[in-house]
């Protein structure tokens, strides 16, 4: 080789390596590499090829179209490109003209036989790797060239790139891992408010878990609402027991299970010979959540005369028991329950506006089974999950049947749902739980839903089945990644969370 062109490549290497280094978008680098490339050498077109599993595909490009570009497409030993990546050694073709294996693929040399066209073509390779393939259309015309000058030029461009290209694949990958760690960590947030022994994943849920971490480290009053059966005494339960107070009594009343007259002495005691019957000093139930939690359900039935001492225990944290004068103190912290409209009872009187401001400083709604669904299928695995060890049997629930109580209303919300699955559990004749074994309330209302749309309910539930099949396709694809899977489906990661619980896809190993 002459000084001159020792002198030509080495300052061409000088630059490329400068450009390889230039910035940490590999794309951009590259093209410079190329723009070089093409004023060094007498290259007309250039290409950057990377390998993904078995496809070649062209990265960047020099003096091609993005068309080209795009279609410039190769499966591992298609076409020139392809066999270099899959041989991992160079080709050379003094005249692409000539080349039948030359597969043209991008359009972009139109006239073959007139052009005068070499093509070279080498791996990018890092170690034994392939990563992808660098390829050049030299002119050559009348001028005398070396294909052996320029391939080991190439071939040292190319271990160049190889550097590039596997930090490249190496910050993609790490990207994706952390993007995966971003996902995890977000379904582990969600999770993060889990209460123990309930269960619920929809939002309005999550909201209650939230506001009952938040609330239960301190002395606030709370008042549960929500219809019967959503779950206000398991929460109030929970509360408690991530309170500071867990250590302490958790007393529960029901104002409305005890006639009126009694309602005082058991609420506050009552001394000895206070009234008939009273034989002996016996505490209330304020007095013996001292230093504990009182929760008093069905709040709304608490007599009138009765809410100014509860709101005087609220403010003064004291007392006197029935027929005594002495004033006690107590340390107590209220949880209040009611599934009636404490405001329709403010404005008829029957519940005093006072009490039921100083009771209303953390109200907490739960929503009914009907307004989240999503917590319909895991409260169900749930519950079968206790009733089969209950009473060590198992029975399934079909998707059909899943179905229906899905969509049920559920007017005793959580208490109805939990009745159900035991009733089912302990009732059933056989092991797949039938239409016919539903309760007849459940029944009905499948039944008139379904009326006149017999042929909507056959076709949904084709639709669902190839929903279904898609789902379990794309998780199978991705490794049950969900979050990828939900990408190649268009969805949320979760929608897809929904759909898996919707149809009880379960993890398979194949
Ligand atoms: N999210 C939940 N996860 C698990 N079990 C639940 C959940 N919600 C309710 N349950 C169960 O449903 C039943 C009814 O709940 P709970 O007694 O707490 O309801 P409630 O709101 O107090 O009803 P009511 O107003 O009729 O007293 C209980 O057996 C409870 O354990
Ligand atoms: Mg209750």
């Amino acid at each position: 080789m002459s000084n001159v062109n020792k002198t030509i490549e080495l300052s061409a290497l000088y630059e490329i390596s400068k450009l390889l280094g230039a910035s940490l978008n590999l794309k951009a680098n590259l093209r410079g590499v190329m723009k070089v490339l093409a004023e060094y050498l007498d290259m007309k077109r250039g290409t950057v090829a990377l390998r993904s599993n078995d496809d070649v595909s062209i990265f960047v490009a020099h003096g091609m179209s993005e068309d080209a570009v795009r279609s410039g497409r190769y499966k591992l030993g298609e076409g020139i490109i392809g066999r270099v990546a899959k041989l991992g050694s160079p080709i050379v073709i003094p005249n692409i003209g000539d080349e039948p294996l030359f597969l043209n693929k991008t359009g972009v040399r139109v006239n073959l036989k007139k052009e005068n066209i070499a093509f070279l073509c080498v791996p990018i390779k890092f170690k034994n790797e392939v990563l992808g393939v660098l390829s050049v259309d030299r002119l050559f015309g009348s001028k005398a060239v070396s294909f052996e000058q320029d391939l080991r030029l190439l071939k040292i461009i190319a271990s160049l790139i190889a550097q590039s290209v596997r930090l490249y694949l190496e910050i993609e990958r790490e990207r994706e891992a952390f993007f995966q760690e971003k996902e995890n960590l977000k379904r582990q947030l969600k999770g993060r408010y889990r209460v123990e022994n309930i269960v619920g994943q929809s939002d309005s849920m999550q909201e209650v878990f939230e506001a009952i971490h938040r609330v239960a480290p301190s002395k606030a009053n709370v008042i549960l609402r929500g219809e019967s059966g959503t779950g206000k005494e398991l929460i109030a339960n929970a509360i408690h027991y991530m309170s500071p107070r867990a250590k302490g009594a958790f007393i529960k009343f029901n104002c409305a299970s005890i006639p009126e007259g009694l309602l005082e002495s058991e609420l506050f005691g009552h001394e000895k010979g206070a009234f008939t019957g009273a034989m002996a000093m016996r505490k209330g139930r304020f007095e013996l959540s001292d230093r504990g939690t009182i929760f008093l359900d069905e709040i709304g039935d608490l007599p009138v005369i009765l809410q100014p001492k509860i709101l005087r225990v609220l403010q003064e944290r004291e007392f006197e028991r029935v027929g005594g004068e002495k004033t006690i103190k107590v340390d107590v912290r209220l949880i209040a329950a009611t599934s009636r409209n404490l405001e329709e009872l403010v404005s008829s009187g029957k519940f005093r506006e006072d009490l039921y401001y100083r009771l209303n400083v953390v109200p907490l709604v739960v929503p009914p089974l009907r307004e989240r669904r999503l917590d319909i299928p895991l409260l169900l695995d749930y519950f079968l999950e206790k009733f089969h060890k209950e009473n060590k049997r198992s029975i399934k629930i079909l998707s059909d049947v899943r179905n229906i109580l899905m969509e049920y209303e559920w007017p005793g919300n959580v208490r109805e749902l939990e009745n159900t699955i035991e009733r089912l559990v302990v009732m059933s004749r056989a092991e797949v739980v039938a239409f016919s074994d539903l309760p007849l309330s459940i029944r009905d209302q499948s039944s008139k839903v379904g009326e006149g749309l017999k042929t909507g309910g056959i076709l949904s539930s084709v639709v669902e089945e190839i929903e279904k099949t898609r789902i379990i396709d794309a998780l199978r694809k991705t490794g049950w990644n969900r979050a990828k899977a939900a990408r190649i489906l268009g969805i949320t990661p979760r929608q897809i969370g929904y759909k898996v619980m919707k149809y009880s896809i379960k993890q398979t190993d194949d």
